[in-house]
């Protein structure tokens, strides 16, 4: 089976790209990362992406006229790398129904929650678990899906859950959630670089 290439796309620290990268590194999933493009400059997953000797970019949205022209430098960078998954690590700016339409079914997303709750507009890093907190709900989660046109509502890929204790702090919690999302991340994109899964009824399922 040829070999996925992998570009992600990240605006912060990283530690969701460092987990892909080691695992590709030890060759826990079959794939290359061609390139790690970030919307933000001073993003410390572009060092570490640089250390690990992969394409490192940082497009400014501000040098474009608009979302779309700024998406299309995107996917013109991508396309130049022959990139077959694209993998939004910790994103924070939107996908156009373009960048959607041309990467279909093949964009995953990491939410630190399980969908459907907590999710959709405004629900992103630390307000995630400052609602879940808020809330009192006694377990939380990460969820990996595929992007669709809408936000985080395409066809989920795997669950995991973290207990809340009564005394959770803000940063308990984040710690305690990014580190199943480490965990699932590498495991859905294993699944796909290893063709296991299908898209049935807007779910996605893993074959038999
Ligand atoms: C993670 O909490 C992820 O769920 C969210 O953004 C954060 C990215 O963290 N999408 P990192 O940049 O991968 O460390």
């Amino acid at each position: 089976m040829s070999q996925i290439k992998i570009g992600v796309l990240i605006s912060g620290g990283g530690t969701n790209l460092q987990s892909i990268i080691d695992a590709v590194n030890n060759g826990q999933i079959n794939a290359s990362i061609e390139v790690v493009i970030s919307n933000k400059s001073n993003a410390y997953g572009l060092e570490r992406a640089k250390k690990n000797d992969i394409d490192a970019l940082f497009i400014n949205s501000k040098e474009y006229k608009d979302i779309t022209e700024f998406n299309d430098e995107i996917i013109k960078q991508l396309k130049l790398r022959d990139v077959d998954l694209v993998v939004l690590a910790g994103y924070l700016k939107i996908l156009t129904p373009e960048f959607i339409s041309e990467y279909k079914n093949r964009i995953i997303n990491i939410h630190p929650s399980l969908i459907p709750s907590f999710c959709g507009g405004g629900y992103y890093g630390e307000r995630v678990h400052n609602a879940v907190l808020e809330k009192g709900v006694k377990v939380t989660g990460a969820t990996v899906h595929f992007v669709d046109e809408g936000t985080d509502t395409g066809p989920i890929i795997l669950q995991d859950v973290v207990k809340i204790d009564d005394d959770e702090s803000l940063d308990s919690l984040k710690k305690k959630v990014l580190n199943i999302e480490h965990k699932i991340l590498v495991k859905a994109i294993k699944l796909y670089c290893d063709d296991k899964l299908i898209i049935k009824n807007n779910k996605a399922i893993m074959k038999g």
